[in-house]
């Protein structure tokens, strides 16, 4: 296994350029479940939770291949097996993306229960009880969800007690084909879910209310295979923007969008960093010290939780105190304990994180417990003075497309050693 290894205290000067994102990858990749044909999505990261999905998806029936680098073919003429297995689901969370679509073309669907992660317990319960509002008849079995339904979906009224991302997609994936209208109210609004909504469209899918809490969706007979582009990564986008608010230097994002990013923007220029906005690019800028900001995640377009970890991590190298409300989930806060060990000063308090910046830390050897965890260890490690070492690396790898790379074309000293 790998671990990286950074040595810190230099600032990053140059260009980066982000990659699609992982998010909006994954539920567009299920999608392609809906019907027969070849699928082409462009702008597709190259990153873990993509092979895993696509593995997924070959045990279904599916064949893929890279058109070229970022862009993949998806035929999903045959699709013959309908179960997602424990092994595949326990590695990532997002495999639960498949039970709508299987659901919606083949009327049945097997799918493992993901079980907990690092950050939370994470039921599915949304995703479950809508499917049975639009008619599936729903067992647990085994650690298994069985689902099937007599004939096809009917639409119906879905409520979510909380905005759930992938529970809004997964229903969204059971209604194009459903019989009827389907309303989703209290819908989550990611970004990530308006590209759901332009692929579904483009195969022929009638949905209205794209960026609002309520979608409405005319079921259709019959979907065609389309052709998409993924929008980029806004929380790869925000990680590097924190790095180099974090290590300090003058860089460009290439190939963003500056407008995916409505809450963090103002909380950056807060801490005093300078940040220049253009249709594609983000210029930053960070030449002097840091002030602290307070923080509370929230759903879209609230602050991002998959951004809470790394601004922890720049919170630490203020000089001031900062209060931190963790919203969604209820465990994310194991980077905490990692960034103690390089001298920082954060108390835990329920759901909030109490950080009293010092204005510097030291380099340790570090774990990372999950993804975003591991992110802000690779920018505390950026500021730091001395050697980080961040074990466990595969969680990164999970959900960041090559970021030693992406980093050490700005300058850090940071690669890759076996453990
Ligand atoms: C998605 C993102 C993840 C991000 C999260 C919140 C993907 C693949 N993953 O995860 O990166 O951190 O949104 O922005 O897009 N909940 C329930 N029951 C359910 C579903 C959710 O209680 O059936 C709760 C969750 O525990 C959490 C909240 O609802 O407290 C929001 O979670 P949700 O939006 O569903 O997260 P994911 O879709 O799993």
């Amino acid at each position: 296994m790998d671990k990286i290894v950074i040595e810190g205290g230099l600032p990053l000067e140059g260009e980066i350029k982000i990659s699609g994102a992982k998010n909006g990858a994954l539920p567009i990749i299920a999608a392609t479940l809906l019907c027969p044909g070849t699928h082409i999505i462009h702008n597709v990261p190259d990153l873990r939770d993509i092979r895993t999905i696509l593995q997924l998806m070959e045990t279904f029936g599916i064949t893929w291949e890279k058109a070229d680098t970022n862009t993949l073919a998806i035929n999903s003429d045959n699709v013959s097996s309908f179960e997602a297995s424990y092994d595949l689901v326990k590695t990532m969370r997002a495999s639960v993306l498949v039970l709508g679509p299987l659901l919606a073309r083949l009327g049945q669907a097997r799918v493992s229960l993901p079980g907990g992660c690092a950050i939370g317990a994470r039921p599915i319960d949304f995703h479950m009880q809508g499917l049975q509002k639009l008619g599936a008849q729903l067992e647990l079995e085994q650690g298994y969800v069985d689902a099937k339904v007599n004939g096809t979906l009917r639409g119906n009224a879905v409520y979510f007690d909380i905005p759930s991302v992938t529970g809004t997609e997964n229903i969204l994936m059971a209604a194009v084909l459903a019989e009827g209208e389907t309303v989703i109210k209290n819908a989550a609004r990611e970004p990530e879910i308006a590209n759901l909504i332009d692929m579904l469209t483009r195969m022929g899918a009638k949905i209205e209310g794209r960026n609002t809490d309520r979608l409405v969706v005319r079921g259709v007979k019959k979907l065609v295979p389309a052709e998409i582009e993924i929008i980029p990564d806004r929380i790869e986008t925000g990680t590097f923007l924190v790095a180099v608010g974090a290590a300090g230097g003058d860089v460009n994002l290439t190939n963003c969008d500056p407008a995916l990013l409505p809450s963090l923007f103002d909380k950056l220029r807060n801490t005093g960093l300078y940040l220049k906005e253009d249709k594609n690019s983000i210029r930053v800028i960070r030449s002097g010290p840091l002030k602290s900001v307070d923080i509370k995640t929230m759903p879209y377009p609230g602050f991002p939780t998959d951004l809470q970890a790394q601004m922890m991590a720049l919170m630490t190298l203020t000089e001031g105190l900062s209060v931190i409300h963790e919203n969604i989930f209820e465990n994310r806060f194991m980077h905490v304990a990692e960034l103690k060990r390089m001298g920082a000063d954060i108390r835990v308090d329920g759901g909030r994180a109490i950080v009293k910046g010092h204005g510097k830390l030291n380099g340790a050897q570090v774990m990372a417990t999950d993804l975003r965890a591991s992110a802000s260890l690779v920018i505390a490690g950026l500021a730091a003075q001395g050697i980080t070492e961040v074990s466990r690396v595969y969680h990164l790898d999970r959900g960041y497309d090559d970021i030693v790379g992406k980093l050490s074309a700005v300058g850090a000293k940071i690669w890759r050693e076996k453990e």
